[in-house]
């Protein structure tokens, strides 16, 4: 075992197997049927098992209603602190979408609006701007030195942010603006980080975010103390 461990062909084997489990844990997993639309398991027995995604209806109950939403008509409401809202369009609200690897959210913004820092766990984004004009970046992990990638987004534009990598867009049009991004996930995820750094619960002992952000304890706790909107 220990001479095959030596062996090149065991370490590029290795290496090859670690390469495609990278590929395949980087997005959702491919769809073994046409289709495996979400069963609603609110009220039944299974509702109390969890599996990686959701159960599939009975294919012969499935119907076009399953792959249809008409949420993202209208425009969402951004009266709040961040003067933007995100309206999600996956599988929580498209049954449909289930095992896909696929999903889409429609962002409005108010005038000064920001849609803040955030990252998806699970997926690479692709926005593309509707209306309006957008101040966007991400921002590369450590590896990269935190690089900061930013452009201005002007009416059908399109901006990439890669897998888990911080992002932003602020609106700085004279007019509301619209969004529509498309993820590489059924159920993409959000972590706005203000709101977990800051507004964890229970709250990260201040002495870690004092050291951390190398200012004053009394900055910490004033930060803590904020209310941090969600505009997921
Ligand atoms: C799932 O079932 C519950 C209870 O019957 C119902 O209230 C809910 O609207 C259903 N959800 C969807 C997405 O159909
Ligand atoms: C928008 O949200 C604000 C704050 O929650 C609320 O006061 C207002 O009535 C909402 N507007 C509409 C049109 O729903």
């Amino acid at each position: 075992m220990m001479k095959g461990a030596h062996c090149p062909t065991a370490a590029a084997f290795a290496l090859l197997a670690l390469a495609t489990f990278h590929l395949v844990s980087a997005f959702d997993p491919s769809p073994l049927q046409d289709f495996c639309v979400a069963l609603n398991t609110t009220n039944t027995d299974i509702s109390a098992v969890f599996v990686n995604g959701r159960f599939c209806k009975d294919p012969k109950m499935v119907t076009p209603e399953d792959f249809f939403f008409s949420g993202l008509r209208m425009r969402g409401n951004t009266s709040n602190p961040l003067g933007s809202i995100v309206t999600q369009a996956n599988v929580q609200q498209i049954a449909g979408l289930n095992t896909l690897g696929v999903s889409l959210a429609r962002i409005d913004y108010a005038l000064g609006g920001l849609n803040p820092p955030h990252i998806h766990p699970r997926a690479t984004e692709v926005l593309m701007v509707m209306e309006g004009t957008l101040y966007v970046g991400f921002v590369t992990s450590n590896d990269n030195g935190n690089r900061l990638f930013s452009k201005v987004l002007y009416k059908g534009d399109v901006f990439v942010f890669p897998f888990a990598q911080i992002h932003f867009q602020l609106n700085i049009g004279k007019v509301n603006a619209i969004a529509i991004s498309s993820f590489s996930s059924q159920f993409p995820g959000v972590t706005t980080i203000a709101n977990a750094v800051f507004g964890s619960n229970p709250s990260i002992n201040p002495d870690v975010l004092t050291t951390a952000f190398q200012v004053d304890k009394n900055v910490v706790q004033y930060l803590q103390n904020q209310f941090w909107y969600d505009n997921n």
